[in-house]
Parts: structure tokens; C-alpha cells; sequence
């Protein structure tokens, strides 16, 4: 055996000299320790997108190339609120697993990079590429601080940027900008896309209040085409981040269009929500005879979101940023803020005698589950049945059912509550945090009950699958029919799910399961 006392001398030179290496490898070992920590940060997502440190908001240039999904997304690198917003950037070849990449956008002469898309102009109609190396090009609005602040309107404006080797680097146009409007004041967030009736690029912008369309043969030269909205869907804010997507209705060969209009303030359980119009397109504008107010999601906490272009077999893939407006800046998380929804699949389908746009997880994610399993419960009227578990904080609970009077608490041992409701009367689902942990970094957090509308839940069995990740949960009942995404940053992990039998009937829940949710990073 060797006599490690023999040893001690020449470990403790080794390691003094490990001590006097360069500032630069003592910098590099503690950023390594600084990634290491964000895996365990309390609140830190472990299956959805964050960025490595600093502020996020919105998804961007949401795009698939060579078997990798980019997305861009509006970030700060300077600080944890929002600020001179860049494009931050990362890619995945699954949706779930991301790799961080350099910034992708900087500010420039003409203003910060705010939201847009990117698309892939495979016949090189920009020029900006060649027919063997079509270009990546990304169009995204400049927001002129300065001139806003000095009172002008016409700060914001749309410019253009391209890449020729799938999105490592890009190189904006000279020619920026390529759309402007002296007199408007809220004009942001192009979203484009290949219009193959009318060989052009269609834009979906803002406008204030209303959306806008333009097209263009080239990506450069853009025609104002048609307008949309004014007088339609809900104005309780400004309109932002547009985007018109064709669906075919599921099971059948109907074509309808969707748009989709975030708003802030404006949204049914307060500040920023996104609503939908169905509706038609005819190349130069959108209809809709459409007169309620339609929500993809109906939890605080699901903005900006749009879909991915250029997916594989034509697959529409949405996400949206897991925040709101009303508190973004101050949630507490500490060397981060912001992150993704789930990737979620939307489909148009066939409700009652109309229809209605679904968003639901990717398959993929049910390979982020461990084994699921399931059984059968059955709890009597004024009953309750408690589910423990080590922490219940990355986690899937899933179940069917017919009954429409349950609540579901998720607690901890510091008496914190998250508290889920289904009420037949009113025929409505409800979300109340207003006990579920830290509410008190800002008012309009906690002193909500979210309320979520369900007429047209299926009188029969339904499915409720839930997701939690460290500080989100995701509701989806009957695949994605009615959403609800919601914050909640408990003191304590919950390690206990009561359910409660509400109903003046045995409540029955069919292929119950619970079960871990693999991290991504
Ligand atoms: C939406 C939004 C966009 C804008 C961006 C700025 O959250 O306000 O309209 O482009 O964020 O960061």
C-alpha cells in the first residue's frame, strides 16, 4: 500500500501552484461554479428555458434549420430587470434540452432590438445568401430610446439581419430600417411568414390598437397591405406581438386562420394575456366574424408567446414567456429572471358548432416523465384523500375525470397553499396563490383570484394534467382545450397534494398518477 503520509509535501506544492494560476483560469473555474449554481437555485426552472443569468421577456425569432430550433429571445445582459434589450440566443435539437449561445443582436445607432421573428428565405429572395446556402433572416423592431424620450413619435421602426451559418453570427442590413411610421408610436413585432398563394412574405405588425399587414417579394421592400382590429377583441391595452398562422381544422380539410394578439394590460385576470381571433386571410388582410373575447390561456402568467417557423412537417409550436407585465421586474429569483412556457402544440378543433385553438405539450415531454404509475381514486362526498411526496416541485400530476367539483391544494409544511378549484357552478376553474408562498414583492401578485370560464368542457370524462417547475405550474384540462400558467415562489417546496371531494356525489378519478419530471440541464 502506498503510505500517503509520503505524499503530503508534494500535494501541498501542487496545490499551491494550482493556486497561482492565471486571473484568467481563476475566472474561468468561477463561472464554472456560477453555472453549477443555477441548477439548484430554488426557483430555477428545470425543464423549461431560462436564460443563464440575467433578464428575459419575450421568445423571438422562434425558427428550425438543420435540425436545430433556435430561439431568440429579448434579453437584458446587464441586469436582472429589463432594460437595452438584445437578442439573447440558444438552440436545442429537442425543444427541451437548450444550449446557451452568444448574444445574437446587439443596439445599434437605430435603438434596442425588441421582438420580431426569423424565417428561413429558402430561394434567396433577399440576396443576402446564396441558392446552395439560403439565408436566416431575422426581422425585428428598433426601439429608439432617445427619440422617445425627447417626446418624437415614429421611435419604433422594423430592421432586418441575416445569417449564413445557421444563426452563429449575423450582420444587420445597411439598409435599416425598412419599415417606419413618423406618426405612430407603439409599431412592433414582426412576425413573417411565406404566403405560397401570392409568392411573397406576408408581416403581421402592431399598430397601437389594431394589427397590421405588409408584404414583400424580397424581405426589404414592404407594402402596407391591409389592417385588423380596431374595432375587434379586447383593447384594455396596447396591442403587441402578432402572428397569423393557417390551420387545418383537425380531422378535415377546412382552412381557417388564427390570429394571435397579445395585449397588456388588458387580460381577463389582470395585466398581459394573449387573445386569439379565428378568422380568414385572403393575402392582403384578416376577417373574423367573431364577437366574443377568446384567450389561449387564461393564467397570469403566459405573454408574447408565438410560434416556430419552418418546423418539421409543418407542426405549429408555440411559446410564450411565464411572466407578467404587472410584476415581471420584481419576482423573486436572484441572478436570473424569466423564462418559457412549455413548448405546446396548438391545433384548431371542432368545438360545439364552432371551434377552438388548443395548445397542449409536445409529445416530446413525456419523455421527460419518469414511469408513471396510475390508479383509480375514489373519495366520498365531504371526503379528502393526501397525496405525500418528497416534493411535488418538478413534477407531472395527471389524471381523468367526469366530476366538475374537486379542489386540488398543493401545500408545504410552512402552511402554504396553492389552491386549484373545479366548481360546476359557474361552470369555472380557478387558480388561488394568494397563500401559495412569496406574494408580497408586488400587490397585483397575490390579491387575485384567477378565474378561468370551462362551458365547454366535455360532459364526460376529461383529462387534468398538470405540471410543476420549481417556481410555475401549467394546467391544461381536456389536451389543452382550457390553459391556465401561472408564477408561484413558495417558502418552502410543496410535498403534499390535498384532494377534495367538493361534490355531493363520490368523486371519481380514473388512471390517477403523479410522478417526477427529469431536469433539462
Ligand atoms: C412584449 C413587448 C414587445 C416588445 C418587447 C420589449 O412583452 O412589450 O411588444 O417588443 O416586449 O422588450
Amino acid at each position: 500500500m502506498v503510505n500517503t503520509n509520503n505524499w503530503t509535501p508534494f500535494l501541498f506544492v501542487v496545490l499551491f501552484l494550482a493556486s497561482c494560476k492565471s486571473d484568467k483560469n481563476t475566472e474561468k473555474s468561477m463561472s464554472q461554479k456560477t453555472n453549477l449554481a443555477y441548477y439548484t437555485e430554488p426557483y430555477r426552472p428545470q425543464f423549461h428555458f431560462s436564460p443563464e443569468t440575467m433578464w428575459m421577456n419575450d421568445p423571438n425569432g422562434m425558427v428550425y434549420n438543420k435540425g436545430v430550433y433556435h430561439l431568440f429571445y429579448q434579453y437584458h445582459p446587464d441586469s436582472t430587470i429589463w432594460g437595452p434589450m438584445h437578442w439573447g440566443h440558444a438552440t436545442s435539437t429537442d425543444l427541451l434540452h437548450w444550449q446557451h449561445k452568444p448574444i445574437a443582436l446587439y443596439p445599434d445607432e437605430n435603438g434596442f432590438i425588441f421582438s420580431g421573428s426569423a424565417v428561413l428565405d429558402k430561394q434567396n429572395s433577399s440576396g443576402f445568401g446564396t441558392d446552395d446556402n439560403p439565408p436566416l433572416v431575422a426581422i425585428f423592431t428598433y426601439h429608439d430610446a432617445k427619440s422617445k424620450a425627447s417626446g418624437d413619435s415614429g421611435f419604433e421602426t422594423q430592421g432586418i439581419a441575416y445569417s449564413l451559418d445557421n444563426g452563429d453570427s449575423w450582420t444587420k442590413y445597411e439598409g435599416n430600417p425598412v419599415i417606419g411610421d413618423e406618426n405612430s408610436t407603439d409599431f412592433r413585432d414582426p412576425k413573417v411568414f411565406w404566403y405560397e398563394p401570392d409568392q411573397k412574405w406576408i408581416m403581421s405588425l402592431v399598430a397601437g390598437d389594431h394589427a397590421q399587414f405588409h408584404g414583400s417579394k424580397n424581405l426589404k421592400d414592404w407594402e402596407l397591405l391591409g389592417e385588423f382590429g380596431k374595432e375587434k377583441g379586447a383593447h384594455g391595452g396596447v396591442w403587441e406581438c402578432p402572428d397569423l398562422i393557417p390551420f387545418k381544422i383537425e380531422g378535415t380539410d377546412e382552412e381557417k386562420w388564427v390570429l394571435l394578439i397579445s395585449i397588456n394590460p388588458g387580460a381577463p385576470n389582470g395585466g398581459s394575456g394573449t387573445q386569439y381571433f379565428i378568422g380568414n386571410f385572403d393575402g392582403k388582410t384578416f376577417t373574423t366574424d367573431q364577437t366574443e373575447d377568446r384567450w389561449i390561456d387564461w393564467g397570469t402568467d403566459n405573454y408574447a408567446g408565438v410560434t416556430f417557423s419552418n418546423t418539421p412537417e409543418d407542426e405549429t409550436i408555440f411559446m410564450g414567456w411565464m411572466s407578467n407585465w404587472q410584476y415581471a421586474n420584481e419576482t423573486p429569483t436572484e441572478s436570473w429572471r424569466g423564462a418559457t412556457t412549455l413548448p405546446r402544440k396548438l391545433t384548431l378543433e371542432r368545438v360545439g358548432k364552432g371551434y377552438g385553438l388548443f395548445n397542449y405539450p409536445i409529445e416530446k415531454v413525456d419523455g421527460l416523465i419518469s414511469e408513471r404509475s396510475t390508479k383509480a381514486m375514489n373519495i366520498a362526498i365531504g371526503d379528502g384523500q393526501s397525496i405525500s411526496a418528497d416534493s411535488l416541485m418538478q413534477s407531472e400530476v395527471r389524471f381523468m375525470t367526469s366530476s366538475n367539483d374537486f379542489q386540488l391544494k398543493f401545500g408545504n409544511g410552512a402552511d402554504e397553499q396553492l389552491v386549484l378549484t373545479m366548481k360546476s357552478d359557474g361552470n369555472e376553474f380557478t387558480l388561488d396563490r394568494s397563500r401559495s408562498g412569496k406574494t408580497d414583492f408586488k400587490e397585483a401578485f397575490g390579491n387575485t383570484l384567477q378565474q378561468m370560464p370551462v362551458p365547454d368542457l366535455p360532459k364526460g370524462e376529461y383529462e387534468v394534467r398538470i405540471f410543476m417547475d420549481r417556481s410555475s405550474i401549467e394546467i391544461f384540462l381536456n389536451k389543452g382545450q382550457y390553459v391556465m400558467t401561472a408564477q408561484v415562489f413558495p417558502n418552502a417546496e410543496y410535498n403534499a397534494l390535498e384532494i377534495v371531494n367538493t361534490s355531493d356525489t363520490a368523486l371519481e378519478f380514473k388512471e390517477f398518477s403523479h410522478g417526477a419530471v427529469k431536469g433539462v440541464w
